[in-house]
């Protein structure tokens, strides 16, 4: 008996080892493997379906231009969630739609796909409520981008890679030890090097058609940008665009704190509250 609990936990340790090694880089680990791919662009249902995702896909893609009456900032939903809701690792629309309604584990509150349509309308874009129909035609694009996904499975390379976090109270890191916490100032030098040639020194964006980074056109206070972890998660793999540039973690939390540290709209309280 005492040998098979020795042996036991023997098989326990070695099993945690090797789950520590493959945790230790989950960035390069998930890059390895294929992700799930949307259907071809251009590539829509027949009839009257193809025409509400087309006009979803020109609200994702522009829209200012696209929803009537639009009153918000500068970004577009593909300003974040890239090539179009498409790209892993860049909160993919495909990613996003198999997994609700969901339940909130902090609010207890069930969580539809529309109500993080909305969020993202108020918190990212800084907009008034979208109208039925503006959210009925996002929603059919989300679902057609989805096609063939499994209903109820995280898919690789949903939401952002992820990296380890400061301690949310006292802002030092309990995690991997090669990791520090944010700095601002070296954010401000790695900024100038990596990220200023399209958005600028002042952060206003505009070259090679890039939007802005903070100021009054800029995503809120309230959205989840302006948490330094999460805005460091969504560089660490997406900017500056292409494969061959990425930034380290460290790189990533030091620009994520520079650029949050700059202003940007308070953002709007959500009706009902
Ligand atoms: C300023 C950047 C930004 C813009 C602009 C933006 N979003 Fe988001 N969106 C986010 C962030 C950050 C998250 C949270 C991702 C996470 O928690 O992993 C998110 C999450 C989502 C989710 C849930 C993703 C998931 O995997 O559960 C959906 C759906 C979504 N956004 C749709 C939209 C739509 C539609 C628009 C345009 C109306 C939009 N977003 C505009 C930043 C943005
Ligand atoms: C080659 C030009 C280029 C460089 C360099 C670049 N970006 Fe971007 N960035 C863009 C474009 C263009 C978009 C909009 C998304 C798209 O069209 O694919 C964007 C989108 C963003 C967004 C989401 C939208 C917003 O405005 O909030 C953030 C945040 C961002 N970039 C931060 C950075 C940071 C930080 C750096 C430096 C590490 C950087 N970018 C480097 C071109 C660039």
């Amino acid at each position: 008996m005492r040998k098979q609990t020795g042996f036991f936990l023997a098989i326990v340790m070695a099993l945690s080892v090797l789950g520590y090694a493959f945790s230790a880089n989950p960035s390069e680990a998930a890059a390895s493997s294929k992700t799930f791919e949307p259907p071809g662009k251009g590539d829509y249902p027949p009839g009257p379906l193809g025409a509400l995702v087309k006009q979803g896909e020109e609200i994702f893609t522009n829209t200012r231009e696209a929803v009537p009456g639009y009153r918000g900032n500068a970004l577009t939903c593909a300003s974040c969630h890239l090539d179009q809701g498409r790209k892993p690792y860049a909160a993919p629309m495909w990613g996003a739609y198999p997994m609700y309604p969901m339940v909130d584990p902090k609010t207890r509150k069930t969580v539809w796909l529309e109500d993080r349509i909305r969020m993202c309308f108020r918190n990212a874009l800084n907009a008034a409520p979208p109208d039925k129909e503006t959210v009925q035609a996002l929603d059919a694009y989300i679902f057609w981008l989805s096609r063939g996904a499994p209903i109820g499975h995280e898919l690789k390379g949903r939401g952002y890679v992820t990296i380890a976090s400061p301690d949310r109270e006292t802002g030092f890191f309990r995690g991997p030890g090669h990791l520090r916490s944010p700095d601002t100032l070296k954010g401000f030098g790695l900024y100038a090097k990596s990220c200023a040639s399209c958005h600028g020194r002042s952060g206003q964006g505009g070259l090679h058609r890039s939007p802005p980074l903070w100021g009054p056109s800029s995503y809120t206070m309230k959205s989840g940008f302006a948490s330094v972890p999460l805005l460091a998660e969504f560089l660490r793999r997406n900017m500056p665009p292409g494969e061959d540039r990425q930034l380290t973690d460290q790189e990533s939390l030091d620009i994520a704190a520079y650029v949050d540290s700059q202003p940007r709209p308070r953002g709007k309280v959500p009706p009902g509250n």
